[in-house]
């Protein structure tokens, strides 16, 4: 596996294995790995010729009073890991190599990124579209890997892939929990044991709503209202409780067709998110 950590080299790399002709899936992460990242990279193994894994904690993507200084780094663990998955390559860039002064562009979009987590994290979505765009410009690959856990994140990435016609495909693949249900996350190991018992609640409100809906109750409004009563319970703050149109985050007052329920809450001084997909007969 080769582990590269500057962009010329990276690029080189990536042209040469186009050159070759062979696909390329890329899944693009900021270290700290877990089974959700590596469930990425042996699906990207299976679908594609050479598998390209970053690792990068991309401050743009941060506010400024977040969590990118305490970011848990990992990378000795992490190199082993992507091995273990099957990586090709690894490409570790440093921030000043990878965002050259003055680096004056970035890519926004619209709509989408104002809602869910863009209310708390204001620019957060211009950070991620902007670092994803200039890593699919130096690796080029055929597919690109997410996971569906940061739902809004792939909706926007997909909307600028279709935008920009990228030709890439981009696969969101499933949420990777913990034997109990919690959501896989990086920032999971802020929560101390009470925290993260209470954390189960994202998920469990999650099924509870899934069969709410399943039952027949399709109004939003009264769905989130039951759901803000469980969530309320156990977490230190709820974020948002929503129900979207899934294919667009598009607000609705009735569940009909595809929808996602997503929520953020903190536990502690951990902002967790969770979602569920329903698909309505
Ligand atoms: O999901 C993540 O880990 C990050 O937002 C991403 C896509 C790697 C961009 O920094």
């Amino acid at each position: 596996m080769k582990v590269i950590r500057s962009k010329h080299k990276l690029i080189k790399y990536a042209r040469s294995q186009q050159r070759a002709g062979v696909s390329i899936g890329f899944v693009p992460t900021m270290g700290c790995l877990h089974a959700g990242h590596l469930s990425l990279m042996r699906r990207a193994r299976k679908e594609n010729d050479r598998v390209v894994v970053s690792i990068f904690v991309n401050p743009l993507q941060f506010g400024p009073h977040e969590d990118f200084a305490a970011y848990p780094r990992t990378e000795k663990k992490d190199l082993v890991l992507c091995s273990a998955a099957g990586a090709d390559a690894v490409y570790l860039p440093a921030v000043v190599d990878f965002y050259k002064e003055p680096c004056l562009s970035s890519i926004h979009v619209r709509g989408i990124t104002e809602g869910l987590c863009g209310v708390a994290r204001p620019g957060h979505f211009d950070g991620v579209a902007t670092v994803v765009m200039k890593l699919f410009q130096q690796v080029r690959p055929t597919r690109a890997y997410f996971g569906n856990k940061d739902y809004q994140q792939l909706v926007v990435i997909k909307q600028f892939v279709k935008d920009l016609d990228l030709s890439i495909t981009i696969i969101g693949c499933p949420i990777v929990r913990e034997k109990d249900g919690l959501a896989m996350s990086s920032r999971n190991r802020y929560l101390s044991e009470d925290e993260r018992m209470r954390a189960l609640v994202l998920n469990k409100t999650l099924l509870r709503a899934a069969e709410w809906i399943k039952e027949g109750i399709t109004d939003v409004a009264a769905l989130r209202k039951r759901m803000k009563a469980l969530i309320n319970k156990q977490a230190d703050k709820v974020d948002y409780i929503e129900v979207r149109r899934a294919a667009d985050l598009r607000k609705i007052s009735t569940c009909r067709g595809s929808v996602v329920i997503a929520v953020a809450a903190y536990f502690g001084k951990a902002r967790l998110i969770d979602n569920k997909v329903i698909t309505m007969k």
